[in-house]
């Protein structure tokens, strides 16, 4: 599986839970973060600030993307026929429309956003999809119980006040945390 930004808050957690269900991850980072991506799982790492992903890395079934630009098209060159292409960052599909009830006007909307990356995966024969993470209790308690059992580790960077809520997400917006970012809601 391919984890772009292995180092961001999806990243560290989507690679270890990745290693945890027995795949193979493929990461991007950059020099400082590479060893950190190791520590949690990474078999393949490409130091994008030295190498592109598309010319080092090739046979991934699956993507996770994460990656603002031209990520996805990148990834596209490195998957096998029959893969998985979910994206976090977009473009929603016509699917994504359906699955949350909504009208025609937005299904044919968001299947005018997503023609291009769908045609492109269909060319490599492989299907995209949009995800919008929501909260899932089940989920959620079973990551809980990972974490309980030192499985998986959180990767916290910074924690924030919640008064300081503003400045959190400013920080996030830097697109360089290194894993999480905490609001915390209350003092301690
Ligand atoms: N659809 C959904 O439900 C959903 C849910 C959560 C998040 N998202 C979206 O998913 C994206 C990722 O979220 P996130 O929380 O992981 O972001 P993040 O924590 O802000 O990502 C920061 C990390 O990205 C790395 N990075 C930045 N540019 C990179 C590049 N070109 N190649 C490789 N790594 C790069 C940085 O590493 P370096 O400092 O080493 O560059 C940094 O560690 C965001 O756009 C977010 O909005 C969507």
């Amino acid at each position: 599986m391919f984890i772009p930004a292995g180092s961001g808050g999806i990243g560290t957690f989507a690679i270890q839970l990745a290693k945890h269900l027995g795949a193979t991850v493929g990461t991007t980072t950059s020099t400082p973060n590479v060893r950190m991506v190791r520590e949690l799982g990474a078999d393949e790492v490409v130091d994008y600030k030295e190498q592109q992903f598309e010319q080092v890395l090739h046979g991934y079934d699956a993507v996770l993307g994460t990656i603002k630009g031209d990520g996805l098209e990148k990834a596209l060159r490195i998957v096998k026929p029959g893969s998985a292409v979910v994206s976090l960052i977009g473009p929603p599909d016509a699917a994504f429309a359906r699955q949350r009830g909504m009208n025609a006007l937005m299904r044919f909307i968001f299947g005018m956003l997503s023609r291009k990356i769908i045609g492109l995966a269909k060319r490599r024969q492989a299907r995209y999809s949009f995800l919008f993470v929501r909260p899932d209790g089940r989920q959620l308690a079973a990551i809980g119980e990972l974490l309980a059992q030192a499985r998986i580790r959180p990767v916290i960077d910074r924690v924030f006040p919640f008064a300081q809520a503003k400045q959190a997400l400013a920080y996030l917006e830097t697109g360089r945390a290194k894993g999480k970012v905490v609001v915390r809601l209350v003092d301690e």
